[in-house]
């Protein structure tokens, strides 16, 4: 399972990667917007951090527009991934990125037939977006299964990139019906290492670490170490 990390900040991404769990990135125009900075450079610094694919979208709504954009973004460097709007331009424009090589993740999948859709036109990933299904009252959770679902029973070689996740019951979610990928906010990544827990845990040890005898853990056993190396000397 890969985990992706959804933002273009560039202080999340940098704090996520130190984590050494981070597979790759996805942006869209909201998130580049909301940096408010050069989108070829945040896109480039985003690339030069993490080592993985990093989605970058087209805005041009028509495939020849689609296809020119997509020519300079992948120029920018070798992890951009081309993120093209679900549509029948999108599926055009797809079927000819991919027949050349280039990766797309199809994005703004609301529903199974537009993931079959992206998967016959070639796309290496399809972006279900479970939190804003889950928002109009239905269950993004479901219309994930049902994709995955429908991709193995065709052996579809497309990875299902389970996006839009807002909380870690999301995330829980799509690791257990096996999604390829999960992209998620920099705060549900953060949220997925806390247990409750763990810190009581964590409390309970180091207050029972005071009560060892001896001047701390590193000069203990530098100590032991030195007596046994000059022992066997
Ligand atoms: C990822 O590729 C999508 O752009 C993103 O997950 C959308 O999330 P949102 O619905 O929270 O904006």
């Amino acid at each position: 399972m890969k985990l992706f990390i959804d933002t273009a900040n560039i202080d999340e991404i940098k704090e996520a990667a130190s984590w050494g769990i981070l597979d790759g990135c996805t942006t869209n125009p909201s998130l580049i917007a909301r940096e408010g900075r050069d989108f070829a450079a945040a896109v480039h610094e985003i690339c030069e951090i993490v080592q993985g694919p990093v989605s970058a979208e087209v805005v041009a709504q028509d495939a020849d527009g689609m296809l020119e954009e997509a020519a300079l973004l992948r120029q920018i460097h070798p992890h951009v991934v081309i993120k093209l709007p679900m549509s029948h331009e999108g599926l055009k424009a797809c079927r000819a990125l991919s027949d050349e090589g280039t990766p797309v993740n199809m994005t703004l999948i609301f529903s199974v037939n537009q993931a079959v859709l992206a998967a016959k036109a070639g796309a290496a990933y399809v972006s279900p977006f479970i939190g804003r299904i889950d928002d109009t009252g239905q269950d993004g959770i479901a219309v994930l299964s049902d994709i995955i679902d429908v991709f193995n029973t065709y052996y579809f070689e497309t990875e299902v990139l389970a996006a839009s996740i807002r909380h870690t019951a999301h995330a829980l979610d799509a690791a257990r019906l096996g999604s390829h990928v999960s992209t998620m906010p920099f705060k549900v990544m953060k949220a997925m290492a806390y247990h409750p827990l763990t810190d009581k845990g964590n409390a309970a040890f180091l207050a029972d670490w005071a009560k060892v005898p001896g001047d701390g853990l590193i000069p203990t056993v530098e100590r032991f170490l030195a007596t046994r190396q000059k022992e066997s000397a």
